[in-house]
């Protein structure tokens, strides 16, 4: 099977560590490129945070530095749940790589731009580095399959009562991507609440090894759930829906975000009896998942010999 080229545009951030262990290593995915946001701690912080996990699993992969916020709102980090660095609970080796000499968005143009083949973009983050892509090179979006982001929720937020963080942290950016009229696949909350590593992967995780003990330590500390109640793994979900799509129930919808006010990054979603054919965006969006497959999916891949 021919690999499936992606670039990952993430906030490294716990759970986006967790995606990117398992797509590192994955024999069905290429990751062209990585590029950092500034969203659950500043830019600086995400791109070292890229950095350590390239060199943490020697891969090749260039890391490109991004947008240091949102387009419009403040920026509001959400450290309480990652740590101060972003991904606090495990001491990682000192890093002697560096990001490449471009800026995010121009490195995507470039590597999409030079592509033979439609590339899949991967926001595990807030979209602000893609929002830029679209609004200054709306070209790329010929070379570009699909987004399948981790993003939104229709059933009540994390980090208010209605707005999920990737959404919340930067809503423009999330809207202007969403009416791109690029396909987009979402993976909201209401499947990675419950895309979760429970005691059987911290069984797993406790009989030790390298990638073990870094996931251990970093998931441990984690304040995104404890493995009594289940951690959740939000940013996998992407990873997971390209290589098992057959674990999530999928509808396609017509979706919004709310742009100002106390509710901002709220995902509505209309009804489908609502819907009419004219109505865009219409998103995949994943309304449910088998949690059982997903985690044991996720112990499987983690557990791969290096
Ligand atoms: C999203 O917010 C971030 O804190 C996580 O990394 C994930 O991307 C979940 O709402
Ligand atoms: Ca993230």
């Amino acid at each position: 099977m021919a690999k499936r080229s992606i670039i990952i545009d993430t906030d490294p951030g716990i759970d986006d560590a967790a995606a990117m262990a398992v797509a590192f290593r994955h024999p069905d995915l290429d990751i062209k490129l990585i590029t950092t946001v500034g969203a659950n701690v500043t830019v600086d912080k995400t791109t070292a945070n890229a950095l350590k996990l390239v060199e943490f699993f020697d891969v090749d992969i260039p890391v490109a530095m991004g947008c240091p916020g949102p387009l419009i709102k403040p920026h509001q980090p959400s450290s309480f749940i990652h740590g101060e660095s972003g991904m606090d609970g495990y001491d990682f080796p000192p890093v002697t790589r560096k990001p490449i000499d471009l800026h995010a968005v121009e490195a995507m143009r470039k590597v999409l731009m030079e592509s033979d083949e439609k590339i899949t973009l991967i926001p595990i983050g807030s979209q602000t580095n893609i929002a830029i892509l679209f609004h200054m090179y709306p070209e790329v979006k010929e070379k570009i399959d699909e987004i399948i982001c981790m993003g939104g929720s229709t059933i009540g937020g994390n980090v208010n009562s209605s707005a999920e963080f990737n959404y919340f942290c930067d809503p423009h950016a999330a809207a202007m991507v969403l009416k791109s009229g690029v396909p987009i696949t979402m993976m909201g909350l209401n499947v990675t609440n419950r895309a979760c590593a429970t005691k059987k992967t911290e069984a797993m995780l406790k009989q030790g090894g390298r990638i073990q003990d870094m996931l251990y330590g970093i998931m441990d500390f984690y304040k995104g759930g404890t493995f009594e109640e289940g951690i959740r793994l939000h940013d996998v979900c992407p990873i997971c829906y390209m290589i098992h799509p057959e674990f999530f129930t999928m509808d396609q919808r017509f979706l919004e975000v709310v742009l100002e006010g106390p509710a901002a990054g709220t995902t509505v979603m209309q009804p489908n009896m609502f819907q009419t054919d004219d109505r865009e965006p219409k998103v995949n969006y994943a309304m449910d998942v088998d949690s059982e497959a997903f985690e044991d999916w996720f112990i499987a891949e983690i557990s791969k010999p290096e």
